[in-house]
């Protein structure tokens, strides 16, 4: 499988299992079954709720030598509640106890977003902290003593804008070398790929296939269905593969690593083998014409009345 390259020459296959969404008692079949078809590459994250149940699919698949911890490449993500540098390095490591690990390959901060301490899910405005209160960079801070520790071997951060990378990498000691950001056909993002990718800053894309089991504070009427697509429709028709598999093959071939979610072992199987689909320039040509600037992660929850956050100053567009 193709990979990306980090520093040190650390390898991310381009592929990865997503964890989102993927409910109590079946995580760990789909971890389990997703490495014995070969996956290399789990997403993780603290707020998703089932990294004790994925550590324990991890340690048992160690154990019965499918393979080894050096030949994955686990990430994982900090929560917004523990953005304070003192809460930093206790938030890794209650993920790596739970994931049953001693060291993650990539910890990003999940949101450029701040609960006050103690908020687990805010209930209003007032849950928030700003990021003047608290400066993203000293939260970075506490994320490069990780890498000296050697408890995460990379660092990186998820749904940052352009701006806010910008000013990270102007500032940082170790620069971040992943941004995992919402992308699909619906939403390209082609500026922020191609500033990341000139960076040195690797791209993760999540929700690649639409998100379609999004819980229902994320839908609103007039969404569009992405793997209802008429015209990646008829690509897959023409090319004998499913919908998905041309979704995740379009986002391999932009050099951007891609996590679909699944906890059913025939899709588990069917998105691993999209890694070896090619696609022609002009299927790639069709698909970048569908771009419309969709989000079905959108951010709302982070704005409510009172709240520092605005979806303007969220996504800094
Ligand atoms: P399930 O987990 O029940 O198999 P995303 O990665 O964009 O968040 O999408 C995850 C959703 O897409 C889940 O509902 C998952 O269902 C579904 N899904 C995953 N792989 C496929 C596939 N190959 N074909 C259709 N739906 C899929």
């Amino acid at each position: 499988m193709k990979t990306l390259t980090f520093s040190n020459n650390h390898e991310m296959p381009i592929l990865g299992l997503g964890t989102w969404k993927s409910e109590a008692g079946k995580v760990y079949n789909a971890v389990k079954e997703a490495l014995k078809i070969g996956y290399r590459h789990v997403d993780c994250a603290y707020i998703y709720g089932n990294e004790a149940e994925i550590g324990q699919a991890l340690s048992e698949a160690f154990q019965e030598g499918i393979l080894s911890r050096e030949e994955l490449w686990v990430t994982s993500k900090l929560w917004n509640n523990a953005h304070h540098t003192e809460d930093v390095e206790p938030a890794i490591k209650q993920t790596l106890s739970d994931l049953k690990l001693d060291y993650l390959d990539l910890y990003l901060i999940h949101w450029p977003v701040m609960f006050k301490k103690g908020v687990h899910m805010p209930q209003s405005g007032a849950d928030f902290m700003s990021l003047e209160e608290l400066p993203i960079i000293d939260t970075w801070r506490a994320m490069e003593e990780l890498v000296d520790k050697g408890l995460a071997k990379h660092i990186g951060v998820s749904n940052f804008s352009k701006k806010k990378i910008e000013n990270l990498l102007a500032e940082a000691r170790i620069k971040p070398e992943a941004n995992q950001v919402e992308l699909h056909p619906y939403l390209q993002q082609k500026d922020l790929v191609a500033f990341c990718q000139q960076n040195g800053v690797h791209m993760t894309a999540y929700s690649p296939l639409g998100s379609p089991d999004r819980p229902d504070r994320l839908r609103t009427e007039d969404d569009p269905i992405l793997l209802e697509d008429p015209t990646v429709q008829g690509i897959a028709q023409e090319l004998g593969v499913s919908v998905a598999q041309v979704l995740l093959s379009w986002s391999i071939h932009r050099g951007v690593s891609v996590i679909p979610k699944s906890v059913t072992p025939s899709r588990i199987q069917q998105n691993f083998d999209a890694a070896n689909l090619a696609l022609t320039s002009e299927h790639l040509e069709t698909i970048a014409a569908l771009d419309r600037h969709r989000r079905y992660v959108a951010g709302a929850f982070w704005c409510p009345e009172g709240s520092p956050y605005t979806l303007a100053n969220l996504w800094d567009e």
